[in-house]
């Protein structure tokens, strides 16, 4: 009988198997703590919800060669600076807006969702808002009544989903708050409102 090859031993791969299971274990481990604290509000790459108190612009970094969010200077949404409390409660209800309308039969958010309609993780970005003074109202105004205002080129209208003014608000401070989400340059292609400053 051959001499069996220590490589085609059933030992040698029990003991590969358990060794490969265990380190993955405490690999994912490590794994889920460090992107816990990536993906947390207040956290490394997700500012915390007062951030809507701030301009956000969006600005090409050289290092990363991507373009990458920039919190800038004191500038409240609708002209009223909030608490984080205030505005964890306000971006919140915003939230259940996208999921009670299920924007995401349409568009998409950070990655989930449909390509019907545009991208709206950096849509507060997006330059067919017009001037940063008449931005949040012309989106909270496109959010009560889309279905006759176009709003990109696509020449696809979103219908009337039913929302009230103030859903409007609280989605559109959803929105700016996402914008502010440092997703590696995702989605590619987007093109945002004036970067200068
Ligand atoms: C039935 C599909 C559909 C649903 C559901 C839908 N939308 Fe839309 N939405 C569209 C289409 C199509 C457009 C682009 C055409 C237009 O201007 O109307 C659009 C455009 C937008 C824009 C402008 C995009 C940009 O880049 O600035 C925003 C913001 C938006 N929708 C938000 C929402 C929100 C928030 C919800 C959920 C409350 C929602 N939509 C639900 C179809 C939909």
């Amino acid at each position: 009988m051959a001499k069996e090859e220590w490589w085609a031993s059933e030992s040698f791969w029990r003991k590969n198997a358990i060794w490969i299971t265990a380190v993955s274990f405490v690999v994912l481990i490590f794994l889920t703590f460090d992107t816990i604290s990536q993906i947390t509000a207040g956290g490394t790459r997700v500012p915390g919800y007062a951030v809507i108190n701030h301009r956000i612009t969006y600005e090409f970094n050289e290092d990363r060669n991507m373009l990458v969010p920039k919190i800038g200077v004191e500038e409240p949404l609708f002209g009223k600076k909030l608490t984080e409390d205030e505005a964890k409660a306000l971006v919140t209800r915003g939230k259940l807006t996208t999921q009670a309308k299920n924007c995401m039969n349409c568009h998409t958010l950070l990655g989930n969702g449909a390509y019907f309609a545009p991208d709206l993780t950096k849509s507060w970005l997006d330059p067919s808002w017009g001037s940063k003074e008449i931005r949040e109202q012309q989106m909270v105004e496109f959010l009560m009544n889309p279905q006759d205002r176009l709003h990109n080129t696509l020449g696809r209208r979103m219908p009337n989903l039913g929302i009230t003014e103030e859903e409007a608000r609280a989605t559109v401070a959803f929105l700016k708050w996402m914008s502010s989400i440092d997703t590696n340059g995702f989605p590619a292609n987007f093109v945002s409102i004036d970067q200068e400053n």
